[in-house]
């Protein structure tokens, strides 16, 4: 079972809102800041794709913190060469949304037809299920309701308060081949900035989630962002006040996928440590 933004564990106070509740206002930092002394456990076992976003505004302080800890991450030799767009405005929103929107039209619909066929899709059909989340472990009713949520997401963009793009200074050479650990350190000095922003948003009570599809066409990211060719969009977090809910995710047990100084020799294959770090 796993599917995103409808099941339980909501962490903090600040997520209580919800369509009906007509009292409920978008808090303000100094409400939510008190989240990140959560237990980072807690955060780190019930921080998922949280897709479906309530449209009110989000306090720039807290969109600013997360940003400000998501700095505390490696890059590197320590490079930090990470700049964050963080984009509010509607026109650009749509722009973004333009290539989300021609991105999910091929994408979704294999995701649709591997959703349906049941099985396990190899080549692109695969590949693209992997990327969106729509092959899960969670199976075909997990798919469909990833899909549904990502549909929601898609058609829905405009009206996400807050999209974050972490992009990376220092471009890749395209077309120009280069040894795995370039492009391993590259990207690698963007994720984990990217997972500590995911966290602290989780911790204050905002939804998010990591998205590539909407830099679907580098060209138009960079004419819509303004970015330099000297920098690299990486992937978009949009924030906003979940309609939905946080965790608990869906993973394969640890033991197997830990190989033991030889890959393939899996001496815990099955085993997980704490319960509900799997579905079973
Ligand atoms: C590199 C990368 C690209 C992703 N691109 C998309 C995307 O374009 N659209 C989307 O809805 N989710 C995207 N995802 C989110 C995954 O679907 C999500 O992390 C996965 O389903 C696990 O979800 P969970 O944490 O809610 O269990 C992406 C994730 C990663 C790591």
């Amino acid at each position: 079972m796993a599917a995103e933004d409808t099941d339980a564990h909501q962490h903090h106070a600040a997520e209580g809102g919800s369509d009906t509740d007509a009292l409920w206002a978008p808090p303000t930092y100094a409400q939510v800041r008190g989240g990140l002394q959560a237990s980072l456990e807690d955060m780190m076992m019930t921080q998922r794709a949280v897709r479906r976003l309530r449209p009110d505004p989000v306090d720039d302080e807290i969109v600013l913190r997360c940003i400000e800890l998501a700095l505390k991450a490696p890059t590197g030799s320590n490079g930090q060469n990470w700049e964050f767009v963080v984009v509010k405005d509607r026109a650009t929103k749509a722009k973004l949304a333009e290539r989300y929107r021609q991105a999910w039209k091929i994408y979704g619909g294999i995701g649709h037809k591997v959703a349906e066929g049941g099985s396990d899709a190899g080549g692109l059909a695969g590949m693209v299920a992997k990327a969106t989340g729509s092959s899960s472990p969670g199976g075909n009713e997990s798919m469909r309701k990833i899909l549904a949520a990502v549909q929601w997401q898609v058609d829905n963009f405009e009206d996400l308060p807050v999209l974050v793009v972490p992009c990376l200074r220092g471009s890749r050479a395209p077309f120009v081949p280069m040894p795995a650990i370039a492009a391993t350190s590259y990207y690698g000095s963007i994720y984990p900035s990217v997972q500590n922003l995911l966290l602290a948003a989780r911790s204050m009570g905002l939804g998010a989630s990591l998205i590539t599809l909407p830099l679907w066409s580098a060209t138009s990211v960079r004419k819509a962002l303004g970015l330099p060719l000297s920098v690299q969009p990486a992937c978009v977090v949009p924030l906003g006040w979940p309609k939905g809910r946080y965790g608990p995710t869906t993973r394969r047990p640890v033991g197997d996928v830990v190989h033991v100084d030889r890959f393939g020799h899996r001496p815990w294959e099955g085993q997980h440590l704490e319960a509900g770090s799997t579905d079973e």
